[in-house]
């Protein structure tokens, strides 16, 4: 039978006789008359001491399998605490023991492991006050994102995973198919050679979403405002702090937004979800402030309390072009900007979100609208200290001559998105989305610097264990 999780039993504050908690043993110390342990079942980072004495039973036998990692029942009285630290606490009268653990063997042991060891154990790295801490962080994120898109009257929607579309026109999407790649020469091949994916399951060449972008234009484009909120997945080879082959992404669309109103939805939506997460993970907050990131609360001020700043792309080149000495990259008009250039405006510049936008067409994504100057587009990147691009979105091409010329000139198969096409066909509005990528987010909030250390299971280059 389920009982009260330890952050309820310290939450009534209530003393109780004959209370009961489950869990895993933290620590354990001996004094000469008392034992005491510190159990923690992952409800909350505090953990409930439980003092075993003479007085309430013979503990002898048990006591020294209350080790490290182990999992156990208590059952006892709940009285107010004497110690420093906690208001409540255990005094034990049952123990039962669920699972040993040999604490010679346990991997996860109280003095500090690196980040780098907890990765090659990410099955049993929850169990650590960071690891748990960063897991209730991430489901209060991802529960503040619904409920900011809710009471702002978007709605929820699903697209799908396996997709013919390829989103961004960046040809990284993973390939997806049916067929058994362990047996090559049962699979069917055209006259010249090919594989023949109309003989696959969906009858076609199909990949994993880099996007849920395109599908969501058009449910936008029935509902006004809605957004996605699911896992994405990138076939790039990139071995850096900030990216990931799979990463959730948050992306709303909105039917009648143009690209200011984008860039004060984004600005707003980041600020209200960073709030949501200090108001809720006080605790855990904390955490992150005094062990990972000292600066947390000052760089969390910053988001909430700061208008971002709004840079076009011309006035960015502009600013770096001077400052060039400094980067590997060279900035002259056009080039796509790196992270070395993002970090530089954010965090030596401005000291402050900047939303860049109207970039050159030669670096954009084939959908985002053609400005009156033939040259730029109406794109825009919202950049924030230690990650640089949080965001990406656009005010999209909803004319159709414009956006079948675009997709021409990048030697699309225009003839595969025409279901795209009508959305601009058959009653185009001006329309405007973005892409949040939940694990920078997650970077963002909790200090953490490297992308494998938000998600439980992250998937990078050359790393899909579990
Ligand atoms: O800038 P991106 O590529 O934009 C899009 O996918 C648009 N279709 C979004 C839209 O307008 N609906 O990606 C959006 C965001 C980035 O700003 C970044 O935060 C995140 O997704 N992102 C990644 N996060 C982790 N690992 C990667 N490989 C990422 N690539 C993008
Ligand atoms: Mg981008």
């Amino acid at each position: 039978m389920p009982l009260p999780t330890i952050k309820e039993l310290l939450k009534s504050g209530a003393p109780s006789k004959g209370a009961a908690a489950r869990g895993w043993i933290k620590t354990r110390r001996d004094s000469k008359a008392l034992s005491f342990a510190e159990l923690n079942d992952g409800s909350c980072r505090e953990n409930l001491q439980v003092v075993f004495s003479a007085e309430n039973g013979d503990f002898s036998a048990v006591l020294p399998q209350l080790v490290t990692g182990a999992s156990v029942e208590i059952k006892g009285d709940l009285v107010p605490s004497p110690g420093a630290g906690q208001k409540l606490e255990m005094q034990a009268r049952e123990v039962k023991i669920y699972g040993g653990c040999d604490p010679e063997a346990y991997p996860i042991q109280k003095k500090k492991t690196s980040d780098e060891f907890l990765r090659t154990v990410a099955h049993l790295r929850p169990r650590t006050n960071k690891y748990a801490a960063m897991l209730r962080i991430r489901a209060e994120l991802a529960y503040a994102v619904h409920s900011y898109f809710r009471n702002n009257g978007f709605t929820y929607v699903h697209t799908p995973i396996f997709t013919a579309s390829d989103a961004e026109g960046a040809g990284q999407m993973f390939a997806a198919t049916a067929f058994d790649l362990t047996r090559l020469a049962g699979i069917p091949k055209t006259e010249a050679g090919e594989i023949d994916f109309s003989r696959d399951l969906f009858g076609k060449k199909v990949g994993l979403t880099v996007s849920g972008q395109m599908e969501g234009e058009a449910l936008a484009l029935a509902l006004g405002k809605i957004y996605t909120f699911g896992p994405t997945f990138r076939a790039e080879n990139s071995n850096t702090y900030r990216h990931c082959a799979e990463f959730w992404q948050i992306e709303p669309e909105m039917a009648f937004y143009e690209l200011e109103d984008d860039m004060e939805l984004a600005e707003d939506f980041i600020k209200s979800i960073t709030k949501g997460v200090l108001e809720n993970c006080p605790s855990d907050m904390e955490l992150f402030a005094k062990f990972v990131e000292p600066a947390l609360m000052d760089n969390l001020k910053n988001i909430t309390e700061n208008k971002f700043e709004r840079l076009q792309y011309t006035d960015a080149v502009k600013l770096l072009e001077p400052e060039n000495a400094r980067f590997d990259l060279k900035v002259k008009w056009g080039v796509d900007l790196a992270s070395e250039h993002e970090r530089f405006l954010v965090e030596n510049y401005f000291k402050k979100p900047v939303i860049m936008y109207n970039k050159p067409k030669e670096v954009a994504s084939f959908y985002m609208k053609l400005n009156d100057d033939g040259r730029t587009v109406r794109g825009m990147d919202v950049l924030v200290p230690r990650i640089g691009e949080l965001v990406g979105g656009s005010e999209r091409e909803n004319r159709l001559d414009v956006l079948e010329g675009r997709m021409r000139g990048l030697k699309m198969k225009v003839d595969d998105y025409q279901w795209f096409l009508d959305l601009r066909r058959y009653g185009s509005v001006p329309h405007s989305g973005f892409g949040l990528g939940f694990e920078r987010m997650m970077m963002l909030v909790t200090g953490i610097s490297n992308i494998r250390d938000v998600s439980a299971f992250p998937r990078v280059p050359g790393y899909a264990e579990f």
